[in-house]
């Protein structure tokens, strides 16, 4: 039987984040903004999330996780923990993450550590977080820290997940802590998150010279309703340079650029990233509006459903972007290009869906486009599906189950889905069977 296979050594596996699966993170700003109404869907709280914490559950999780034939996980270190007040370092959970991270190693499974998930110690929040400089040694000195403590168990580490995600809708549409609206500053915070990736990732390979270092970029595939439109073309490529490019392209050379500053220089920034990280979900049918300046005279159309009904949930999570594996593929070649040849991994990728009818066929065209784009040359190294259990979806609370795996919260008892168990044949014959692409492949 024909079998499109991922080259040798492929990472498979999911990605989590602290704040979403420990459970009891109540020294951060995320926890700090639950308690108030209106600010979580449903009044929702991340509590005890997937209990990772206090009852650590993470090994349960693990050895499902192991059985499925995940041979990697990428997860986050909360700093709120490890940092509890200003220099002042918390052993215990130091001691919490090497028992983690140990676990995933007794596993065979290969940790991918993420150093900044969206959340900030309240201390650090009271001091503006990323809104100043001051920031920028501040997480230069966690960064140091975390290898020096942990850097025997990992040698991989991503510095910031989504720099783009956290200063739009934290600052500019308002929907995540701090809940500003204020594009300048959302800037300046972006200028900030650039320059602690980059002292950080100079701090890391200090302490540890054969760490792989990179970040985990967030890419929106934007494309013209009405591609005959040379106005939609022109509004549709200034969206794509300003929330795709132009953080990466800094990256690159270090010249700051639109829409973050003209003309400045980040010169510590240039040549900072050992490896590309990827979080890719949808892409998005923009139409020409001039009363929208905010988003550069864009605005979305509501998503096309794929298949099979959406519920409301489900449609507002895709009123955000279309499901579409062709855009997939076309973003990993332009990233490839890109880097140069420098490895990519998808650092997520994934769909919420409470039926896991939409997730099968989800993940079997979305791997089809990557191992497509990999057998043209694209270098990507590995995959970490968005995510191992159902749990706290940030502002939409717990409405948006995008586990491999469900969770009854009340009893913390997970059940596989039908489509991890797929998942996991693709992890285990490293590959995508024919049978599969025509059951599930017909991409739209
Ligand atoms: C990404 C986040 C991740 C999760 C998924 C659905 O933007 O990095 O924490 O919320 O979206």
């Amino acid at each position: 039987m024909d079998t499109r296979k991922f080259p040798d050594g492929f990472l498979w596996g999911a990605a989590t984040a602290a704040h979403q699966v420990e459970g009891g993170n109540d020294n951060n700003d995320w926890w700090a903004w639950e308690q108030t109404p209106g600010h979580i869907k449903r009044g929702d709280q991340s509590g005890v999330a997937c209990d990772w914490w206090r009852g650590e559950r993470y090994r349960g999780d693990f050895d499902l996780a192991c059985a499925l034939h995940q041979n990697a996980h990428r997860l986050s270190v909360e700093w709120s923990r490890i940092e509890p007040r200003e220099g002042e370092w918390n052993a215990d959970a130091i001691a919490f993450y090497r028992r983690v991270l140990t676990a995933l190693r007794e596993r065979g499974m290969a940790p991918l550590v993420t150093l900044h998930h969206f959340a900030n110690p309240l201390w650090l929040r009271a001091r503006g977080a990323w809104e100043t400089q001051a920031i920028v040694p501040l997480f230069e000195r966690f960064a140091a820290r975390v290898v020096q403590e942990l850097g025997d168990l990992c040698d991989f580490w991503i510095t910031f997940n989504e720099p783009m995600v956290y200063a739009y809708t934290g600052y500019v549409n308002a929907k995540w802590v701090p809940g500003k609206s204020d594009f300048a500053l959302a800037m300046r915070v972006l200028m900030n998150v650039l320059r602690g990736h980059a002292v950080a990732y100079h701090a890391i390979h200090r302490v540890q010279p054969q760490a792989r270092v990179g970040l985990a970029h967030n890419i929106l595939a934007f494309k013209p309703a009405d591609p005959e439109s040379w106005l939609n073309r022109v509004i549709v490529r200034l969206q794509d340079y300003a929330y795709n490019r132009a953080f990466l392209l800094t990256l690159q050379d270090g010249r700051v650029r639109f829409p973050m500053g003209i003309g400045g220089r980040v010169p510590e920034a240039m040549g900072t990233q050992d490896f590309l990280g990827l979080n890719f979900y949808f892409s998005r049918r923009v139409v020409v509006d001039f009363s929208q300046p905010g988003s550069l005279f864009g605005r979305t159309l509501p998503a096309q459903p794929w298949g099979v009904p959406y519920d409301d949930e489900l449609l507002e999570w895709f009123g955000k972007g279309d499901i579409d594996p062709a855009s997939f593929y076309r973003t990993v070649k332009w990233l490839a290009e890109y880097g140069k040849g420098a490895p990519i991994y998808i650092t997520e990728n994934g769909v919420p869906d409470r039926y896991d009818e939409l997730r099968p066929r989800y993940l079997v065209t979305y791997l089809a486009a990557l191992q497509r784009a990999i057998a043209e040359g694209a270098p990507v190294k590995g995959y970490f599906h968005w995510t191992l259990v159902d749990n706290f979806e940030w502002a939409e609370g717990y409405t948006l189950p995008f586990g491999l795996i469900a969770n009854d919260r009340a009893t913390q008892t997970r059940t596989p889905k039908p489509s991890a168990a797929l998942y996991a044949r693709i992890a285990r014959e490293n590959g995508i069977a024919s049978e599969l692409i025509e059951k599930y492949g017909h991409a739209n």
